[in-house]
């Protein structure tokens, strides 16, 4: 799909050659003289069209007016979160149109409005085929967001760059988290890192059972020994600053399938553990966004990758590992494997000497309980750190909240048989995970990112959401220091 930006004040929009022209109309409109405001003054004046959020009028061959379609929406107080709702609305009022353009004009254009229509129409007009052939696939190609004045455009051109570079990225990571895993197994997700590789200022390296051996990721290794499909470790490294600059390390958990293990989930709903893998393709996600926006930061991305399965080589509940951190662990349930594969990953991170090490993760249904699926829990023993990712997440309208990190929430992971245990109980299981990790994360700033919840959606709309791709990009792009 294309974005353009133009200059395209509503009398210009009614003579546009496009399929469809939607336009986002705050309370505080004035409409002028031509044709679509009087259309907008008659519609309110009658009542078809108000103030609420998403309220719409669709018009067919509307007089005066070259596209064949036009959608007056409604956007309420004008916020980029009703701008969103708005936006939604309005593409799925042209769903069953599938055009092959369209064009939305703001009358009000502002950063955050401008990322928010862009993110909307592109995940509005989202269809996953790769395995379903069938579904019709969106024909749209050409999208263009009008903004009032060549001024205006001129003033937001950035910001539009890089919400496109965004919807890009998002993309991505929604691709990769909604292939089934025996589509998506960890050598297909190191072949796509790889291929991120081909963009300018990337490189990527990938590591294989016996690399990992040798560094010592005994837990990593240990999730997963019960699979016959092979672990990746996959290091991304995106160079845009000097050498000498130090990077910000992501580390996405990359579980392709969880069954569990030998500590069994239960069937309903076991698919969804395909989904297990939405920190890592957050990572790819990020990464295709940085190509297309080349900024001049350095970024590493760390995704271990491997299957959580049942078999006679099954790790087993009760075993002891070795992490390469050198800490023992006891692993009381083979479930709780997302944090048995992320502390190597966090202990390979200290050899970039990181400004900051963030990890994101399906971590715990533990999270999903506290939050639900609207904000992502935010850990991190930094006051400056969890700041900048929680504005962050509200800039690119990706929420996250933070949990907090008391030591006395480690208590039960002591073990009488090894350094650490991998659970403590369902008690305040997110915060537990997170204080399993941060014995692993103490030579750096870290942070964690519990998106459980956030990754993807249940029921009629299943699939994933390309979350936290958002918050890490206006993370990295807007955190100096
Ligand atoms: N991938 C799951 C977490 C998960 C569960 C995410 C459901 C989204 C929905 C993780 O590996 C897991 O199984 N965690 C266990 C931890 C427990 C054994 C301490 C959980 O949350 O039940
Ligand atoms: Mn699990
Ligand atoms: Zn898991």
């Amino acid at each position: 799909m294309n974005f353009e930006l133009k200059a395209l004040d509503l009398k210009a929009a009614a003579g546009f050659n496009t399929d469809a022209v939607v336009v986002l109309l705050p309370s505080h409109f004035k409409p002028g003289r031509d044709v679509i405001s009087q259309l907008v003054t008659k519609a309110r004046a009658n009542a078809d069209l108000d103030d609420s959020v998403g309220k719409l009028l669709s018009i067919w061959h509307a007089e005066g007016v070259k596209a064949p379609r036009l959608i007056l929406v409604s956007t309420g107080e004008g916020s980029a979160r009703s701008v969103r709702t708005a936006t939604t609305a309005a593409v799925a009022a042209l769903k069953s149109v599938n055009p092959k353009s369209m064009a939305v004009c703001m009358p009000d254009g502002s950063q955050h409005r401008l990322h928010a229509v862009v993110q909307s129409v592109s995940d509005a007009s989202y269809v996953f085929t790769t395995t379903k052939p069938s579904a019709k696939a969106s024909l749209l190609k050409r999208v263009t967001v009008g903004l009032p004045t060549a001024e205006k455009v001129k003033a937001l051109k950035v910001a539009f760059v890089t919400a496109t570079a965004l919807a890009q990225g998002v993309a991505l990571a929604k691709e990769w988290g909604n292939r089934p895993a025996n589509h998506a197994t960890p050598s297909m997700l190191a072949r796509a890192a790889q291929s991120l590789a081909k963009k300018s200022r990337i490189k990527c390296q990938v590591l294989g059972p016996k690399e990992v051996e040798k560094l010592g990721m005994g837990s990593f290794a240990a999730v997963a020994q019960g699979s016959s499909e092979p672990l990746r470790f996959i290091v991304l490294q995106y160079a845009g600053a000097a050498k000498t600059v130090a990077p910000t390390v992501l580390v996405g958990k990359g579980i392709t399938f969880d069954t569990g293990g030998i500590s069994l989930k239960p069937g309903p709903g076991m698919d969804e553990m395909k989904f297990d893998m939405c920190g890592a393709a957050s990572v790819l996600g990020t990464f295709e966004a940085l190509a297309a926006l080349q900024p001049a930061i350095n970024v590493v991305g760390l995704i271990p990758t491997c299957e959580n399965m049942p078999s006679s080589k099954a790790l087993k509940p009760g075993d002891v590992v070795t992490s390469m951190s050198g800490q023992t662990i006891e692993v009381l349930n083979t479930d709780a494997e997302g944090r048995l594969i992320l502390c190597d990953a966090l202990t390979y991170a200290k050899r970039f000497k990181p400004r900051a090490v963030i990890d994101i993760a399906t971590l715990t249904g533990a999270c999903v309980i506290s939050l639900g699926h609207v904000r992502s829990g935010l850990f991190s023993p930094s006051d400056d750190l969890a700041q900048a990712l929680m504005q962050a997440g509200e800039d690119s309208m990706d929420l996250c909240w933070r949990l907090p990190l008391d030591e006395e929430y480690a208590e039960g992971l002591k073990s009488n048989f090894a350094d650490v245990a991998n659970v403590a109980g369902r008690d305040g299981g997110a915060v537990t995970a997170a204080k399993f990790l941060q014995r692993f994360a103490k030579d750096f700033p870290w942070a964690h990112l519990d998106i459980a919840g956030a990754a993807w959606k249940t029921g009629a709309a299943k699939g994933a959401t390309g979350r936290p791709v958002g918050l890490l990009l206006h993370y990295l792009l807007h955190t100096k220091a």
